[in-house]
């Protein structure tokens, strides 16, 4: 395997089927790693257990020194720049960091010098091996940075709820509990853990007036962290509609009828067409059935079950458009013979196209015509409906 192979196959975002199983075999190798150092935290295991997760642990660390070697090999892969310079921004870029503590993990627990059962603990940051591969988690990182100036002002208002009612309560309750609110950082603990709706309940006020400040302090908690919520939750809604408006403007780039538009028309059918990923073997819909929406191929093939003989088309190529412009029922069965991504195209929209983008249908239209001139499709029979 060469260099550019190796690298396409360890990078998270590879599309190979061996790209795909290595992926699969490093989530197996990282749960497998935690799995093992934390059943080896449990008293009284069996003593084949020990020897398992003993066992585990170095074959994962093994696995994960191998991959950290790897990586500084195909590095000049990815960053586009001479050999020595792209190894070191690998080594101190944070997943350099990472990989290398994942490595040094076992070794460390060792030379730090912890007890012998204690030394697989720091194997546990082995779950930071997730990060590199979680869509889920690098997207959690964007909304923080994206909505970090609306965070920031939310923990500024935490910040000063924190602290008036810290000092407020040691004001107030500072003569009969002098333990607990005899300072102003001892009474912060008392704050913080209502501020947070935690209420251990270890601390309470007792004087009248420490209470309303208590109730404040609670009603202030709910605010503060409804408002975290809210712009997290905004902040993900954004992010995913950002992901998906990228991924289908990629795909609609790839159909060769929209790829000469321009970006600005681009831009607009974005919103209209819907990814859908079709396995192989899958019927996307049958003869007779009534038909709302079309498809456009970006990847795979589909087979169109004409009589008598099938046609099948690829790339680039779209289907069902004959019922969105007739009205008539499908014209012929159509199914995926290779794994297919298809962009939908409802036909709401598509009759939104035909006003606003006239040219896209009629290069539809031109299309269709040029298939009904081919006499291949047999009408509808009553045993292929839906
Ligand atoms: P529709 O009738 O909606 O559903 C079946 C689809 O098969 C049809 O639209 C066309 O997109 C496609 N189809 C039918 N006949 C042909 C043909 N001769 N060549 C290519 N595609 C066809």
């Amino acid at each position: 395997m060469d260099r550019q192979t190796l690298h396409r196959t360890l990078s998270p975002h590879g599309r190979s089927r061996v790209a795909r199983r290595f992926r699969v075999f490093y989530f197996i190798t990282v749960l497998s790693g935690l799995a093992a150092v934390i059943i080896e935290t449990m008293n009284g295991l069996p003593a084949w257990l020990q020897i398992l997760t003993a066992a585990t642990n170095i074959a994962v660390a093994v696995l994960f020194c191998i991959e950290w070697a790897l990586r500084i090999y195909v590095a000049p892969e990815e960053w586009l720049m001479e050999a020595r310079r792209a190894r070191l921004q690998y080594l101190t870029s944070p997943a350099g960091l990472i990989d290398l503590f994942a490595a040094a993990a076992l070794p460390l627990g060792i030379a730090v010098g912890l007890r012998q059962d204690d030394q697989p603990l720091f194997c546990v940051l082995w779950v930071l091996k997730f990060v590199r591969y979680s869509a889920g988690l690098s997207m959690v990182g964007r909304v923080i940075r994206s909505e970090l100036a609306a965070l920031t002002s939310v923990l500024t208002v935490f910040s000063v709820v924190l602290l008036t009612s810290a000092t407020l309560a040691h004001l107030l309750e500072r003569e009969r509990q002098a333990e607990a609110f005899g300072s102003i950082p001892a009474a912060m603990w008392w704050a913080i853990v209502t501020l947070t709706t935690t209420g251990y309940g270890d601390v309470v006020p007792l004087t009248v007036g420490g209470r309303i400040v208590g109730g404040f302090v609670m009603v202030s908690g709910i605010a503060v962290f409804a408002m975290w919520a809210g712009i997290l939750a905004n902040g993900f809604a954004v992010e995913l509609r950002r992901r998906s408006f990228l991924r289908t403007w990629d795909l609609v780039s790839r159909v060769p009828l929209f790829a000469d538009l321009g970006s600005t028309v681009i831009a607009d059918i974005v919103h209209q067409l819907r990814v859908e990923e079709m396995r192989a073997g899958t019927v996307v819909f049958r003869r007779g059935q009534i038909g709302d929406r079309m498809y456009f191929i970006v990847s795979g093939r589909v087979r169109i079950e004409l009589t008598p003989t099938p046609i099948e088309l690829g790339e680039g190529a779209f289907f069902g458009e004959f019922a969105l412009i007739t009205g008539a029922p499908r014209s012929a069965t159509v199914t995926i013979v290779e794994n297919a991504e298809l962009l939908v195209l409802d036909i709401a929209d598509f009759r939104d196209l035909a006003v606003k983008r006239p040219e896209l249908t009629q290069a539809i239209h031109a299309e269709a015509d040029r298939r009904r001139a081919t006499p291949v499709a047999t009408p509808p029979s009553s045993s292929d409906g839906a």
